[in-house]
């Protein structure tokens, strides 16, 4: 058994405790093989073979990143720098550039390759306390170039030992040489795609905006998903507004995520039916998007989790931490809220009630921060402070890995 007792801060998110956090001060925690067995004040710690002196940092549930788009070959920097000249990003995607051209790059790497730059950008997840993570595909658009994106990502889950949840995201744009039959990727997508991958996917989502997909093929394309056993999800109101967060409530989806144009409507459907709002500030900050309407979300009682959407176009961002900080000071998040949002709620984006908490029963998913130099103890200071923080001390499913 491992305790990690003297945590200056440990918040531990399990709303059955006192405070929005649910923090303790000189808390405690200990880890029997892949479980939590105890966590509360040190002064009452059983004893433990291994014990880890936490004096001086603030202790957290291993940072959940519910939103990615991680396994992709390839570089947008040319198309960043045509962006920052005034070109916009559908145009971009429209003329075939965006998505597509890392599609190009993508179909032509191979399994090993993409494997082994996944585990590299994992190692960098883990670095700063991350040790679950979403990764979506979309960047085969055929089914063997998918299925090779979802296995890269997996196994590179497997070799870094950070929990890895797949989505299913054939549906991200049409490729080109489907460009004038587009009923017929469709098609392609729930029935040739869809059943060569459902075996290594959990999740499926669709692009649903100008550029993209419609409600009604998004529709169709996450009830064949839902049919095969995967949860739903959607990039919804991003750009252009489309209903698309109203339809995914219907079909009771996880989440919706980017939510920029979201409505009062769609604020509704997705509070009635529990659907988790994604908040993906590194994407709003590269495209220049208006921030979604946090104050009616809160006000309906959505939940709401934050993500990094980490893609070579969009939100070329690695670090959860930068999309905490943005979260707030872009979106008004209070500090409260992102950190929820890469916890328990973002555990709850991806359906997964044992993490995201430190309570007795959770996977043993625990990380250790110091705070700044000179700067106090205390999680404001690293929601206040930008980006960049390296956790000192990481375990994921019990495993000592930083
Ligand atoms: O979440 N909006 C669509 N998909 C991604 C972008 C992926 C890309 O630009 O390569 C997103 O922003
Ligand atoms: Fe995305």
């Amino acid at each position: 058994m491992h305790l990690v007792k003297s945590i200056d801060v440990l918040l531990t998110m399990d709303p059955s405790r006192p405070g929005a956090l649910g923090g303790l001060e000189n808390g405690a925690v200990l880890m029997d093989g892949e479980r939590i067995v105890w966590c509360g004040r040190s002064s009452e710690a059983p004893d433990a073979e291994f014990v880890v002196d936490g004096t001086g940092y603030i202790g957290m549930p291993g940072l959940v990143d519910c939103h990615t788009h991680m396994t992709w070959a390839g570089s947008r920097a040319d198309e960043f720098r045509r962006r920052l000249a005034g070109e916009n990003y559908t145009d971009i995607l429209e003329s075939g550039g965006g998505i597509l051209s890392t599609v190009a790059a993508t179909r032509a790497a191979s399994l090993e390759w993409l494997t082994e730059v996944t585990v590299e950008r994992l190692h960098r997840a883990l670095s700063h306390g991350v040790t679950t993570v979403e990764i979506k595909s979309g960047y085969g658009l055929e089914k063997q170039a998918e299925r090779r994106q979802l296995v890269a990502a997996r196994s590179a889950g497997e070799k870094v030992g950070v929990s890895v949840l797949t989505t299913f995201l054939g549906a991200h744009t049409v490729p080109a040489e489907w460009r004038d039959k587009r009923a017929g990727y469709t098609q392609d997508v729930i029935v040739n795609q869809l059943p060569y991958v459902a075996d290594v996917a959990d999740f499926i989502d669709v692009y649903v905006d100008r550029g993209a997909f419609s409600v009604a093929e998004g529709k169709a394309i996450l009830e064949a998903g839902q049919a095969m056993g995967l949860g739903a999800r959607v990039h919804a109101e991003q750009v252009a507004y489309t209903g698309a967060a109203q339809m995914a409530a219907g079909l009771g989806a996880l989440s919706a995520d980017h939510l920029e144009q979201l409505d009062e409507a769609g604020v509704k459907a997705m509070a009635e039916a529990g659907t988790v709002a994604v908040l993906l500030p590194g994407a709003m900050l590269y495209l220049k998007d208006p921030a979604p309407p946090i104050a009616e979300l809160r006000a309906a009682g959505v939940r709401m989790a934050v993500a990094t959407d980490f893609n070579p176009g969009s939100s070329p961002v690695s670090d959860l931490w930068t999309c905490v900080s943005l979260a707030c000071i872009s979106m008004g998040l209070t500090i409260e809220e992102a950190l929820k949002g890469v916890t328990i709620n973002a555990a709850l984006a991806l359906g997964l009630s044992d993490r995201g908490v430190i309570r007795e029963g959770m996977r043993a998913d625990l990380a250790l921060f110091r705070p700044p130099p000179g700067e106090p103890v205390s999680e404001a200071v690293l929601v206040q402070h930008m980006g960049g923080h390296k956790a000192d001390h990481v375990w994921a499913q019990g495993r000592k890995l930083v």
